[in-house]
């Protein structure tokens, strides 16, 4: 069964006493939430360790990473590796976000070494996809958007490809306050879905969670959330707010 999903993508924001004061928050909005929807925080990487230990106690709340390398362990200064997010028993990891892979030039292939590598080690990735502003203009968009799918995670077995959850986020979006409208989020989603469905078939198609991400917050969530195909959303900015990300999470 396809997971709702709420998850926060803190990015670089928060110094470490502002991060645990909203991890706190979080904590104490517990029974806010509502239980069946999969709520994730991912905070800065050197807070992980920490929130691991603070989250033992409130399994509800998952933890995920913004990042991660391909490598188990070695000499790659700097990076973090699937195997110490596993021994933090994280669930999640973002892989390919938009920032990541236009700032930090990440191509399709070290995406696809990634996610291997998540799954490798029982991490589901949060695969992000999505197009510039310029692309959607030239209306070569969706082919666009299904060729960093294809690229990246079609070489994946079924039963892996399921695991992964896809946050389409297109990029014009992102930290604009511009959102997509519901019809064209649903239109990619609905697309994702029918080119799994097409190559792994009705069972994974209808197994994956396809989340939207770009400026998407408390006053548009229900109308997101409410299109057939998206399944909840990959949260920025408006997830440095406990009580507005926790209404988010209640918008199915
Ligand atoms: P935003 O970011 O909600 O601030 O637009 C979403 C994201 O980049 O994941």
């Amino acid at each position: 069964m396809r997971k709702k999903i709420a998850a926060g993508n803190w990015k670089m924001n928060l110094d470490y006493g502002q991060a645990k004061s909203l991890l706190q928050e979080l904590i104490q909005l517990k029974d806010q939430f509502n239980p069946e929807t999969e709520i994730i925080i991912c905070p800065s990487a050197p807070y992980l360790a920490v929130f691991a230990e603070l989250l033992n106690d409130h399994k509800w709340l998952k933890l995920g990473a913004q990042n991660c390398f391909h490598e188990n362990e070695g000499a790659f200064t700097g990076e973090i590796s699937p195997l110490q997010l596993k021994s933090l028993e994280l669930e999640y990891c973002i892989v390919g976000h938009s920032e990541r892979r236009d700032r930090f030039n990440e191509d399709y292939d070290f995406l696809s070494k990634k996610t291997r590598a998540l799954l490798a080690h029982g991490i589901n990735p949060i695969f992000c996809c999505g197009e510039q502003l310029q692309v959607r203009d030239s209306n070569v968009y969706k082919e666009f958007v299904m060729k960093q799918i294809e690229d990246s995670l079609f070489k994946l077995r079924p039963e892996e490809l399921a695991k992964v959850v896809i946050a389409y986020e297109p990029i014009w979006a992102i930290g604009t306050g511009k959102t997509a409208s519901c019809e064209q989020a649903q239109e990619i989603h609905s697309l994702i879905r029918a080119r799994i469905s097409k190559d792994f078939g009705d069972k994974v198609a209808n197994e994956i969670s396809i989340i939207y991400g770009g400026s998407c917050k408390a006053e548009n969530a229900k109308e997101l959330f409410a299109q057939k195909d998206i399944d909840g959303g990959l949260i920025g900015g408006a997830s440095l707010n406990a009580n507005g990300f926790c209404e988010i999470s209640n918008s199915f």
